[in-house]
């Protein structure tokens, strides 16, 4: 989408926080940098995978946080990290205003029953041999939460009510239900514990389109009857863009742009952003038109060797060599016109981000084999030619 043809025009300038709401989760510096072992005998270290490289993030009470991505640029890590389950190899998770990183044992143990996951493959993450009740059960017990068998009763018909699943499903087993229904027993085991953080990684993803948006519907209910916070992890923008207030861009370990998410949508500034944005259609053939298209270059690179500088360089239409191949860009705040006084601080991890969003900077090719970059001033709309590949993140209707 252009500058010009949008309500928000955008400039330099730190315009500070954003709404003054209860943070629930305050990420600084989070990195997670798994080791590359080899050697028969002994384990040598030769280099480290840098799944999330460098976090900063904030997500607020009763909010919904859309983290999105292609697969394998650290989502599921990110959100496995902010409950502890990666051990962090720098920064902070603060949860609540505790350090969580610096809870051990039972106090972790304890700290946990706030903060649950739902997972992309319910079947997967429940076990076949334990009956609902027992499932549910499980964790309410470990947390004391089960004063007597009555009360216990109650509460498990009660959390099967506000999945939308009968009594009767107490006594049956996982491989027993849909997909669809063994997600809602995913989240009514989260539930069971009484979070307020529910991380769920790619909820829905692994379930029939038509089935969906009953999850994500129901997401949207039980948010609002239990005032939860969510993190919700996807690839698929049109889910994040339904639930989400704030949404997150991630590329190779970092976060590249981060608004709220009609903000996001409607004027996506960063490169990538643009990319992921050009493999969603839009009804409206003006709109369609207007926005260009930005296809996505070559593959993700390797966490492993991530690029130098812009991580995103090697594939940016608007790469210039005097800053992008060495100097990594700072998510920093972008001023825009036209934004809601209590709306989140628009911000783009791009040194060019202004320059883009005006138009006095232009796309050119980009060579998908990572080789020579041409110049293409003639061409400050559209970009296409040698660009090749859809971007991975997909939209359902
Ligand atoms: N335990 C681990 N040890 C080594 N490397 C890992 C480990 N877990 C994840 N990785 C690597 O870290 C990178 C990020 O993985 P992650 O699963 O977080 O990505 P993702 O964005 O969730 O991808 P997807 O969309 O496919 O789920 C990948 O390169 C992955 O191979
Ligand atoms: S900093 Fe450079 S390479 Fe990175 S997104 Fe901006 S223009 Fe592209
Ligand atoms: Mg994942």
């Amino acid at each position: 989408m252009s500058t010009a043809a949008s309500d928000r025009e955008v400039s330099s300038g730190d315009l500070g926080a954003g709404p003054d709401e209860h943070v629930l989760v305050d990420v600084k510096g989070l990195k997670v940098h798994f080791p590359i072992k080899r050697g028969v005998i002994f384990d040598r270290t030769v280099g480290h995978v840098y799944a999330v490289d460098g976090i900063d993030m904030q997500i607020r009470q009763g909010e919904t946080y859309g983290l999105v991505g292609e697969s394998g640029c650290g989502k599921s890590t990110f959100g496995r990290a902010l409950l502890q389950l990666e051990e962090l190899t720098a920064g902070s998770v603060h949860f609540d205003g505790e350090d969580i990183a610096s809870l051990k044992g039972e106090t972790l143990r304890r700290r946990r029953q706030d903060m649950q996951m739902v997972f992309q493959d319910p079947l997967s993450s429940l076990d076949p041999r334990q009956s609902i009740e027992s499932l549910l059960l499980e964790g309410m017990q470990a947390h004391g939460l089960v004063k007597d068998k009555k009360a216990a009763g109650t509460r498990l018909r009660d959390l099967l009510k506000a999945v939308g699943l009968p009594p009767a499903a107490l006594k049956k087993y996982p491989h027993e239900f849909s997909g669809g229904q063994r997600q809602r027993i995913g989240i009514a085991r989260a539930l069971s514990v009484d979070p307020k953080l529910i991380v769920a990684d790619e909820p829905v993803s692994a379930l029939d389109v038509s089935v969906q948006a009953q999850v994500v519907n129901l997401l949207e209910d039980l948010q609002e009857q239990f005032g939860l916070t969510y993190l919700v992890v996807a690839h698929d923008l049109a889910v994040v863009r339904h639930i989400s207030d704030v949404v997150g861009v991630m590329y190779l370990g970092a976060l590249v742009e981060e608004a709220d998410a009609d903000a996001l949508y409607e004027e996506p500034l960063h490169p990538y952003t643009r990319a992921l944005m050009s493999a969603v259609p839009v009804p409206d053939p003006t709109v369609e038109d207007r926005r260009g298209r930005v296809l996505l270059a070559g593959d993700l690179p390797s966490p492993a060797n991530p690029p130098s500088g812009c991580r995103f360089h090697t594939r940016c239409p608007w790469r210039q060599e005097s800053r992008c191949d060495t100097e990594r860009p700072e998510l920093r705040v972008i001023h825009t016109t036209g934004r809601a006084a209590d709306e989140r601080p628009h911000k783009v991890a791009c040194h060019w981000a202004e320059s883009i969003a005006d138009g006095t900077l232009a796309p050119h090719e980009v060579d998908p084999s990572g080789g020579e970059q041409f110049q293409n001033p003639g061409n400050p709309q559209g970009v296409t030619g040698s660009f090749t590949g859809p971007a991975s993140v997909t939209e359902v209707n």
